[in-house]
């Protein structure tokens, strides 16, 4: 039997991992920089939880089971519930505004498709109890400074921004109530409003109302100028210097069911892959979870999507050497000394590897150079009776003579 790892699940090698990691290590620098505070929470939820306000997509793609206590539980498919429900019971004691930010793993039963897997690691990032449109355009410029420190451009992304009670406003306008309402938002997020829809899809109850929907259809297509909130956030991204990557759009409604505000996805600007990072605002999901009435707001940000763009873009970074000294015992009696000098070496901060046991220059350097090493410290027996070790630079081919006392 041959084990490979799940559908839609990754195997990270050391390659993979680098890649992660330098991801992840800007989402934290950029995150800390706004004075963002790292969180996390449990990876198994009550599946009530999610039940209560994610959307309708998410809660049918969750890995649930029923625990050996009988308890329907569910693997964390977004990260929002659990900051909700955690910033909601410690709310009191929590000075304003409470600045989060996580890096989860998440889990979603999602189609095979590109750009969508059943596991993918999300940024989080998440401000609660400000109601001013400032402390969005904030939540902007952190998504956008991260993709910035990443090497991406302004030709490479755009943010796409809207404010979901504009678009309520105006089904209401057209005439539209009750299950109307969320059935159109989700059809104008996943794009689907055309007369094929009304004819044959989701909408087709909706039939006699075609003309309405032809008028929305309109509307969505005509953004005009930002108005009230989305004015003063506009004039926020300005003075942060993130308002070149800012688009007005009013067909991003955000398909999770909590978003009540602003709302904003990031999007390649080629369109040949799937959202980068969306998010919003959520001012009414605390309360709903059973904390206190406090605004929140905040956005997710996946590593599959961005991966493929920076590969695409070719913005991988370097991987630098992994070892900064490879140190080679030259015969037998050289083993014991080496082994002392890997010690010291370590002990100096040096990332340092030797061979378990003793070999040929040659061959020694063909490894160190194998192994990326940046130098290498070969020993052998006249060295260790001068008290040396001879020390070669891998890339220049230089050779020094240092004290084996104080080599470093
Ligand atoms: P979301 O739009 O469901 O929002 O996910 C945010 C981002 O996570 C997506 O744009 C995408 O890059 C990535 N993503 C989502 N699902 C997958 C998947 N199956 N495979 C690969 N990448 C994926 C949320 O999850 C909200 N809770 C974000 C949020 C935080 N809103 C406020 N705070």
């Amino acid at each position: 039997m041959k084990w490979q790892a799940l559908r839609g699940f990754r195997d990270f090698y050391p390659e993979e991992m680098a890649l992660r990691r330098y991801i992840e290590g800007v989402w934290h620098d950029t995150a800390r920089r706004a004075g963002f505070q790292e969180m996390d929470g449990p990876p198994l939820e009550p599946l009530e939880l999610y039940k209560v306000k994610s959307g309708d997509a998410i809660v049918a793609e969750l890995y649930a089971f029923c625990d050996k206590g009988g308890r329907d539980v569910a693997l964390r498919p977004e990260m929002t519930p659990t900051l909700a429900r955690m910033a909601g019971e410690k709310a009191a004691a929590l000075p304003r505004p409470i600045k989060w930010y996580a890096v989860p793993q998440l889990f979603r039963y999602e189609r095979q498709q590109r750009g969508r897997l059943r596991e993918h690691i999300q940024w989080n990032v998440d401000i609660m109890g400000a109601r001013e449109p400032a402390a969005d355009a904030e939540i902007v410029w952190v998504a956008v400074e991260a993709l910035r420190r990443l090497g991406l451009t302004e030709q490479d992304f755009v943010v796409r921004v809207n404010h979901r009670a504009l678009v309520e406003r105006k089904l209401s306008d057209l005439g539209f109530d009750g299950d109307d309402v969320p059935t159109l938002l989700v059809a104008i997020d996943k794009h689907k409003l055309d007369d094929k829809d009304i004819a044959e899809g989701d909408l087709t109850f909706l039939a006699h109302k075609k003309d309405e929907i032809a008028q929305l259809r309109g509307w969505l297509d005509e953004p005009g100028a930002p108005e009230g909130e989305l004015e003063e956030f506009f004039a926020a991204c300005e003075d942060l210097g993130c308002v070149s990557f800012a688009q007005l759009d009013r067909r991003i409604v955000r398909g999770l069911a909590y978003y009540s505000g602003i709302v904003f996805e990031i999007w390649d600007r080629k369109g040949k892959l799937r959202a980068i990072a969306g998010g919003g605002r959520y001012d009414h999901l605390i309360q709903k979870l059973g904390g206190p009435d406090l605004p929140a707001l905040g956005f997710g940000m996946g590593d599959v999507v961005l991966s493929e763009l920076l590969k695409d873009r070719g913005l991988l970074p370097d991987t630098p050497p992994r070892l900064d000294a490879y140190v080679v015992p030259i015969g037998d009696e050289a083993v014991g000394p080496a082994r002392r000098l890997v010690r010291s070496l370590r002990d100096a901060g040096l990332k340092t590897e030797a061979p378990y046991r003793p070999m040929k220059v040659g061959k020694a350097l063909k490894t160190a150079d194998a192994a990326g090493a940046r130098r290498a410290f070969l020993l052998g027996k006249e060295e260790i009776e001068q008290g040396k070790v001879k020390v070669k630079d891998l890339a220049t081919g230089d050779e020094t003579l240092q004290d084996l006392e104080s080599a470093v």
